[in-house]
């Protein structure tokens, strides 16, 4: 039976697509992987993703918590600031704890010494189409920006963690910071047993080149003496899942805007926070100008302006293609619209509803 729309619609057999290049990484470089849950915390697929990867890294007590719960492997409990509460909670059942500031390393570090402990490090580079998601922006809060501060506290910390990447996908790119980072810490990080280079590298992209990243990483690894881990959320989801959504109303407004029954706020969020419209997978592309709105009462819930092969009906299917990525981890009860529920292709074709959302998660969520 087809599920009712709206729903996320997770294909397995698309998750191992990227997950064989995760794999490849994996193998051919020495470097681990663990899943970013900020972007990605779906656990209905994590027996699928479990063989695939070392772990999950997180942002938050939560996730750290979801991971250990129902990922397994190895745990690494980030927050861009814990409190001493969360960090007595997290250091029961996380292997590694990466502060992001050399003040909260020194104050919670004897709660954690027993474990892995890691620190943030800001080296000021960044590779971000947007200021929203710069970590070298003016004043950014995330990770150490002093080198000598650094200096100072390296002695409590067995590894560095370096996020500066977003959506980069040039290698080039990678081995220029790389080297500059190499130059600036060398003296740290040949003390050191592991560095992350954290997320946002594009490396299941199509294009994108495996065979020198794969050298690069193991070189970087070489050269300092240290496990290299990588952190990716979108490299591992992207392209794997669609929103599908049905067409409510259209009506015309110098051009025919057809109303679904999701809303770009509260089911796609980041298109609307950095200003992207999302590609539309279904109906395939054509000649009829059409604006797709979602059913919020926000003027600006609009799914983008489409050329589609017909005009849009009551009833007509529209699906919004790569929906897995920082979608149903930001999904809101804005509106008290329904939430789409999370239906997962398993890799021998069925269909799974895998979560449903009611009335009461929505009452749930307030009080
Ligand atoms: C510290 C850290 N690690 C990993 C990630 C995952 O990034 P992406 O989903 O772009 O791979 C992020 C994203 O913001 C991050 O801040």
């Amino acid at each position: 039976m087809t599920p009712a729309t709206p729903y996320y619609l997770l294909d397995e057999s698309r998750l191992l697509r990227n997950l064989a290049i995760v794999d490849r990484v994996r193998r051919s470089s020495g470097a681990k992987a663990v899943l970013a849950l900020k972007c990605f915390a779906t656990f209905g697929v994590f027996p699928l993703l479990r063989d695939h990867l070392d772990g999950t890294t997180s942002s938050s007590l939560h996730e750290a918590r979801l991971g250990h719960e129902e990922f397994g492997g190895e745990v690494h409990a980030y927050s861009v600031a814990w409190s001493r509460d969360e960090v007595e909670q997290v250091a029961a059942f996380a292997d590694k704890v990466i502060f992001n500031s050399a003040s909260q390393l020194r104050t919670f570090h004897p709660l954690v010494e027993h474990l892995v402990v890691g620190v943030r490090v800001n080296p000021g580079l960044s590779h971000s189409h947007y200021d929203l998601a710069d970590p070298a922006r003016r004043f950014s809060r995330l990770g150490i920006t002093d080198a000598d501060e650094l200096r100072e506290v390296a002695p409590l910390v067995s590894g560095l963690m370096f996020h500066f990447n977003c959506e980069n996908g040039d290698v080039d790119d990678l081995a220029r910071s790389l080297a500059r980072i190499g130059e600036r810490y060398a003296d740290v990080l040949h003390r050191m047993d592991w560095i992350s280079l954290g997320g946002g590298i594009s490396f299941t992209s199509d294009d994108f080149d495996l065979d020198r990243f794969c050298d690069l990483l193991a070189d970087t690894a070489a050269r300092f003496g240290v496990q290299i881990y990588l952190e990716p959320g979108e490299a591992v989801v992207t392209r794997t899942a669609e929103l599908v959504t049905s067409v409510l109303d259209v009506v015309h407004n110098e051009l025919p805007v057809a109303i679904v029954d999701a809303s770009i706020e509260a089911h796609m969020l980041d298109h609307l926070i950095y200003g992207t419209t999302p590609a539309i997978a279904f109906p395939p592309p054509g000649a009829h100008r059409t604006l797709v709105a979602g059913r919020t009462c926000l003027a600006g819930d609009s799914f983008g302006d489409h050329s589609l092969d017909a005009p849009l009906a009551v009833g007509d299917e529209v699906r919004f293609a790569d929906a897995a990525g920082y979608t149903m981890v930001k999904a809101n009860w804005f509106n008290g619209v329904p939430r789409p529920s999370i239906v997962v292709r398993r890799l021998d074709g069925s269909i799974d509803v895998v979560r449903e959302f009611s009335y009461e998660d929505f009452r749930s969520n307030l009080s």
